[in-house]
């Protein structure tokens, strides 16, 4: 047995991969109101903005295309799309949806009224967007671990049972239509749920008649770190180890921009009759028919195959590798970050990386924008700006965390990728003092980390 863990795959198309000059760097973050978001993408090397639709398709998914059925409905495209998610969740109605974001929209429309409370271990932004959207109170309710950068632990995504209980009997049953569970827990560091913390979540909700739904995006990886870190489910198929997950909740939504290997789509899935009659009155009102809800049927067969890729050990051992890989150069440079690396990023401390700029000068904005500048890469901040928010007087509250996100794109970067950022990281760490915070001088409404501008300090 060799000790490297090599790719498991080889390239057979290439996508040009520019450096531009540190000047001409400068110049397009300035247009871009310095907001990386705002950047066009020829103008990054290595983006590493998010890990969501930006992997690389397998041959098998290419060739899957070409049998994509374009018919308006009873592609066969689907019933492939509806068997495999069916095989995988076990659920008994399987919808299409463009993206995760149109998942969780129709479940906000459909199932909740305005003053409901909707608890989760995390809301990733736009599920928490959609349901203030409309009205209901999005809790985040993350185990205590989770809260702690430093200490390690194996499974700091899980839900905090104690605090979801306390909520219940607090608002109580009638303003709780369900309860949500993330997996992995994007928002606290891709950190991973434990089998038993689902199961007791389950349990505990049972109690009071109110359903689970998982927000199922990175299912896959999170079924490797159950596999790899849990008692009893070290022998168990990545494949069956989903299956149990799904198992423990009524409804879930998912990005297959994740876990699905695809560039677009997405899906609801549940198993309650009166349920899936909403969701597909809903789905048919704002993605498209139930075959095909937004997506192309080529769409819906790269998916098919992609999302079972997503479940094989040697393509898991691999996506870990790369991360480990990253972390463990952090680690040797004392960067500080989320420990132990979760499953699709890696999240550097800015607050503690940058300690003399304070939460409301945003310290993962100034990190960001100068990883951009010194090295073209492209990250993202999960702090104040994605989570801070204004209290009852208006006044601008700092998130907990302050989080910068390298997060990897699957299938796409090779080792010589990863040392370049290395390099970039060893440059910054350098001059770090210099660095300064940024102010807000424009946001919207909603969602604001997308297009809001900022200026230097
Ligand atoms: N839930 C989680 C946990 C997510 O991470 C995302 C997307 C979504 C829902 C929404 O899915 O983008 O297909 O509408 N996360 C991406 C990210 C955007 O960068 O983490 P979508």
């Amino acid at each position: 047995m060799r000790r490297t863990i090599i790719e498991p795959f080889r390239i057979k198309v290439t996508e040009p991969l520019k450096i531009i000059p540190r000047e001409k760097r400068e110049q397009e973050l300035i247009k871009a109101h310095n907001n990386v978001f705002l950047l066009p993408s020829t103008s990054v090397s290595i983006d590493l903005l998010t890990d969501s639709g930006t992997g690389a398709m397998s041959t098998k998914q290419w060739a899957a295309m070409m049998l994509g059925d374009e018919s308006y409905a009873g592609s066969p495209s689907f019933r492939r799309f509806e068997r495999t998610m069916r095989r995988i969740t076990g659920m008994k109605h399987i919808f299409p949806t463009h993206q995760g974001r149109a998942a969780e929209g129709i479940l906000a429309i459909t199932r909740t009224r305005p003053g409901d409370v909707v608890p989760n271990n995390s809301h990733f932004d736009t599920t928490r967007a959609n349901f203030e959207f409309v009205g209901v109170n999005a809790l985040d309710l993350i185990c205590a671990e989770g809260l702690d950068n430093e200490t390690p632990a194996p499974f700091k995504g899980n839900m905090n049972l104690e605090r979801l209980e306390e909520v219940i009997k607090k608002y109580g049953r009638e303003r709780i239509p369900f309860a949500m569970i993330t997996v992995t827990n994007n928002t606290s560091g891709g950190q991973p749920v434990s089998m038993q913390n689902i199961r007791e979540t389950r349990a505990l909700l049972k109690k009071y008649d109110i359903p689970l739904v998982m927000d199922a995006c990175r299912f896959a990886e999170n079924a490797y770190f159950i596999q790899q870190r849990e008692e009893g489910y070290a022998d168990v198929s990545l494949y069956q180890i989903a299956r149990e997950m799904f198992s423990h909740v009524d409804a879930a939504t998912m990005s297959l921009k994740k876990d699905g290997l695809v560039n677009i789509g997405g899906f609801l899935v549940c198993q309650n009759d009166d349920w899936a009659q909403d969701f597909q009155n809903m789905l048919i009102l704002r993605e498209g028919f139930i075959s095909y809800g937004g997506l192309a049927g080529r769409d819906l067969e790269a998916a098919a195959v992609g999302i079972m890729e997503a479940l094989d050990p040697e393509y898991q051992n691999y996506r870990h590798a790369t991360v480990s890989y990253l972390a463990r150069a952090m680690e040797q440079r004392n960067i500080p970050y989320v420990k132990p690396v979760g499953g699709h990023a890696v999240f550097i401390d800015a607050k503690a990386f940058l300690p003399h700029i304070p939460p409301l000068q945003y310290p993962g904005i100034a990190l960001v924008n100068a990883l951009y500048l010194e090295g073209g890469i492209r990250s993202v901040e999960l702090g104040s700006v994605m989570f801070g928010h204004y209290d009852e007087n208006g006044v601008e509250q700092p998130s907990n965390l302050e989080l910068v996100r390298l997060a990897i794109p699957r299938r796409v970067y090779t080792q010589s990728h990863f040392d370049y950022i290395i390099e970039t990281l060893d440059d910054l760490l350098r001059d770090r003092d210099s660095l300064r915070g940024y102010k807000i001088t424009y946001q919207p409404k909603f969602l604001r980390h997308f297009t809001c501008h900022f200026e230097a300090l």
